[in-house]
Formats: structure tokens, sequence, C-alpha cells
């Protein structure tokens, strides 16, 4: 069976650019959008199809550019609105697609809609934010905490109330039950779409509306110390609430308002609740992120659980993504090892579904270490020492083997990965079994076979290290055969219905090999197999 994939965003490959880190056009040692210009000519030959780009927007960087002081602007240090406009120029003429990030949560502090709403209480864009009256003893109404620690309530002196943020009390959370917030991101995002943006990446959407009387929420029975303390309590009156999805398919009206763009939902939930982010009759946003594959044990049988589960909750004709990686989250390279990130990469490109790399891990980069002095992430200088940190997967590119890597003629902001100058694009590019020619070999196979663009996923039963399922479509099958372990794997190839020969493998020395009796694995192999070339099965 054919399962569609007929839409732009259903068969293409995402990646995301942290703009800070990409590539600096300006030697001020912070990435900007010239930068992304000069680079589209590498991700064209990469093979994607869409780039998200992180805020680019007037900020004072308190959150490095998720507390936006100008929705409709670009920042100085990124560069100008025709720098945007030569970029969406220059990407869709290369065929890419655009992704802007929305951040409808929580403006920055500076934003002028905050600095009026705090102006006085009876300002009319007080309602704009959300304020609460001093507990008796003067205490914060609730006890709702900060994802990046404390309170989530900062006290406003001048007018006596208390303001909600879940992040950085720099970043207070606008009121999404006030019509006219609504009206008025929907109209940034109009701005935006008429530019001919492709859709957005809505930064955590699921937290937009919270409970209607700020009840306090429950203590998290299964804290463990050492773990970050927002995480004492569970958000059950804070994020999540029924009422979202009607924002949602809210945001979702303004996108079909336009041809042929996508709205995309960050959202840190399990299966059953994440899959409510598809709407009713699927009018939420078309790609709810999985990040499933950012937490996950990194065991052939944990994988392979996690997709039956998702595969199984997702609603009929919901259409599948997955992550490996992103800014908030430690690179996959160093979570499952350099040699199980080819692996990795063969699970996201063939797994039914839309992909979304993260900049560098086509090219294997991995978790930098951060001296204390060095770090920038308000997280981890809030809330130091046990590991927060997100600096470390947000480091400059490694374009090449000179001072500042090809990615600057001055210092970077953050430091450089001590291997770069031979982890790099260019001498990636010039050794044909690198992980970037890895990348660039899956792109072109998803691209290539209508299985494994829009077949059904099947697992088939295996055992260990051993992962296995295939992609089936009308046209065909492909069989996907991954050794999550580091010990050889032989298998039995009638048992397991393997027939063909190897189209990749993600050593990338054995493709044509013809599939005898067994198929053995070396460690830490993945292959895909199916009928060769131009023969249907
Ligand atoms: C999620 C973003 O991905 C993260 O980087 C940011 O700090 C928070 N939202 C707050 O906007």
């Amino acid at each position: 069976m054919d399962r569609g994939g007929g839409a732009w965003w259903q068969h293409g490959i995402f990646y995301q650019i942290y703009p800070r880190s990409f590539q600096d056009s300006n030697a001020d040692g912070v990435g900007d959008i010239a930068g992304i210009i000069e680079r589209l000519p590498y991700l064209q030959a990469l093979g994607v199809d869409a780039i998200w780009l992180s805020p680019i927007f007037p900020s004072p960087m308190a959150d490095f550019g998720y507390d936006i002081s100008d929705y409709t602007g670009i920042d100085p240090l990124f560069g100008t609105s025709e720098d945007f406009d030569a970029l969406m120029s220059a990407a869709h003429a290369a065929g890419l697609k655009v992704i802007l990030d929305l951040v409808p949560n929580h403006t920055s502090d500076r934003h002028p809609w905050f600095i009026e709403a705090r102006s006085s209480r009876d300002n009319p864009k007080r309602d704009w934010y959300l304020w609460r009256d001093p507990k008796p003893d003067g205490s914060a109404p609730n006890n709702w905490l900060s994802e990046f620690g404390g309170s989530a309530w900062t006290l406003d002196d001048a007018t006596g109330q208390y303001y909600y943020h879940a992040f950085l009390a720099q970043q207070p959370d606008l009121n999404w039950r006030n019509p006219q917030v609504r009206e008025a991101i929907h109209e940034v995002m109009r701005f935006w779409l008429r530019k001919g943006v492709d859709g957005f990446r809505v930064d955590v959407i699921w937290h937009l509306i919270k409970d209607a009387e700020f009840r306090d929420n429950p203590p998290n029975p299964f804290y463990r110390e050492g773990r970050p303390p927002h995480e004492k309590i569970l958000t059950q009156y804070s994020t999540d609430q029924p009422e979202v999805h009607e924002v949602v398919a809210g945001m979702r009206r303004v996108i079909d308002e336009f041809d042929d763009r996508v709205l995309i939902g960050e959202i840190y939930l399990p299966f059953e609740r994440l899959v409510a982010y598809y709407g009713n009759d699927l009018r939420g946003a078309q790609m709810p992120f999985n990040f499933a594959l950012l937490s996950t044990l990194w065991s052939a049988r944990s994988v392979e659980k996690i997709i039956a589960d998702y595969e199984a909750a997702l609603p009929k004709g919901a259409w599948p993504n997955w992550v490996l990686g992103n800014h908030d989250r430690p690179r996959v390279a160093s979570r499952v090892g350099a040699a199980q990130a080819r692996v990795a990469a063969m699970l996201l490109l063939t797994l039914r579904g839309t992909p979304t790399l993260y900049y560098g891990d086509e090219i294997g980069m991995h978790q930098v270490a951060i001296a204390p002095d060095q770090v920038r992430d308000p997280f981890e200088k809030n809330v130091p020492g046990i590991g927060v940190g997100r600096d470390g997967c947000r480091t400059p590119m490694q374009w090449d083997a000179t001072p500042y890597a090809g990615f600057s003629a001055a210092k970077p902001w953050l430091p450089l990965a001590d291997d770069f100058r031979h982890e790099n694009v260019v001498n990636l590019d010039a050794d044909a079994q690198s992980i970037l020619h890895l990348y660039k070999a899956l792109i072109q196979l998803k691209k290539q076979l209508p299985q494994l663009q829009s077949g059904d996923y099947v697992p088939v039963a295996a055992e260990g290290d051993l992962l296995l399922y295939r992609r089936a479509s009308d046209g065909g099958a492909a069989t996907i055969v991954l050794n999550l372990g580091a010990e050889p794997l032989s298998i039995e190839s009638d048992a397991a219905g393997l027939a063909g020969e190897i189209l990749l493998s993600t050593l990338m020395d054995r493709n044509g090999e013809r599939i005898g009796d067994r198929l053995d694995l070396r460690a830490d192999e993945g292959v895909i197999i199916g009928a060769p070339a131009g023969q249907a099965e």
C-alpha cells in the first residue's frame, strides 16, 4: 500500500540552521543571513529540501533570539530585511523552502507590547500578558517554576503584580486567551507568509494556554536529584491545556490562507498527548515534532518500541516525522557514539515520515565541552553544573581546517570543537566513505525509492542488537537491517525475508553485494536491501 506523501513537506528533508553558528560573513564571530546565502550550494549538494532558521528577529539575546522584541524585523547581528529577502530569493531559486521560527508563547521584556503592559494596571495591553496579585504574604501567585530555574513569576515593583514567564524573567508569556494577542500573532504570520516564507516551526506550542485559574501544579513523584529543578513539579496546569488545540487550529487557518505552507510544532509530550496536536480532522499542526529519538535509550528493542508506539498512536492520515538533534539537546554523535551516529542516520532517513536534520550532524559533529568561563546559555548559567547547558550543541559549523574552521574570520562566539581540523566539510567531502557521503547517499536513496518515501512501515521480528523493518509500497519493498551493537551479527536471509542486493551500507563499501544465504553485518553497521536498480521486485 502506498500511503501518500504528496505534499512537499511530506517528501522533503528538513535541515535546521542555528544562524549564530552556521556561517559568519562579516567577521564578528556570529553567523548571519549573508553567511547562510553563501552556503546554500552546500545545502543543495547535500540534497535537503527545506531549511528552518532558529530566530533571526530583533532581540536582546537573553535567550539567543528566543526573546523577541520585534516580530517582523531582522536583528542587525544577522543582517537586514534586504538580506532576508535576498535569502528568500536565493533559497527558492535553489529549490529550497524556508521555514521561520515563530515564538508566540512569550516576547522579550523589551518588546513594546510588554513595555506598555507593565506601564500601568489599566494599560490596554496589560491583559496581553499574565498578571496576578501576590499572595497575602507577598509571595508568588502559585508554585509554577521557570524551565530555566527559580519561580516562573517575577514581581513588577511599580505595579505591584507578578507576571508569568515559563522561561527567563526577560521572556514574559503572552496571554493567548486574549483575542487581540491571537490576532496580533496571526498578523505576524501573515507578514512573513506574504514574503513567501514556507511555514513556521512554532516554539513551545504546547505551552500557549495555561489553566484559567492558575492552580498549583502537583509535585513530581519521580523527581530525581541531579535533574533540573523545574522538574520537581509536574506541568499539569501550566502546559498542554485542552484549549490549546483551538489556538493551534487558529494558526493553521492562517497557514491555509496561503498555498502550500506548513505548520510545525515544538512539543515534548508522550505520544498519546503529542498526536492530539494534529488537531481534530487533522486541522492542527501538519507536523507536531516527534522528539522520541532525542531521549531514547539507544538499543534495538527501545527504538523498535518507540517506532511501533508512534505508528500506533498516529491518527488516521497523520503524517509522521522524526528528529535526531536540535539546538536544545546533546548532539546525536555524543549520545550514541560516532560509530552508531551512522546507524542513526540510516534510521532517520528510512523511517516513515519527514526527517529533520540538525546542522553539523551530517558531518558527525559532537557535543563540545564548554569551560565555565565560556558558558553563554542562560539555562546553564542559572542551573550550573548538572549538564543542562546547550552551548555544546550550538558550536560553529566545521567547514574547513582554517583557524576558525571556515566559519568566521574572527574568534567565534562559542568555541570550536577540538577535532575540527580533521572533522570538517572539506575533509569529509574528500573521503568517499565519510558520514557526510553517507548522509548524501541516504538522502538520494530516499528520493529515488518510492517505498522509502511513502511505503508502509512493516516491522520484522528481531532479537538482540538487531533492528529490522521493511518499507513496502505497491512498487516494491526495501528492507532496513541495523546493528545497534558493537559486535558483528549474522542473519539467516530466508528467515528474515532478505532478498536482492545491498543498496547502501552505513560503511559505504558493499553497495551492490548480492544477498546470499546469510547476511553478515559488522559492528555498528546498517544496510538497506532491495531489488537492484531498475528491477521491480
Ligand atoms: C524552546 C527553544 O527551542 C529553546 O531554545 C528556548 O530556550 C525555549 N523554547 C524558550 O523559547
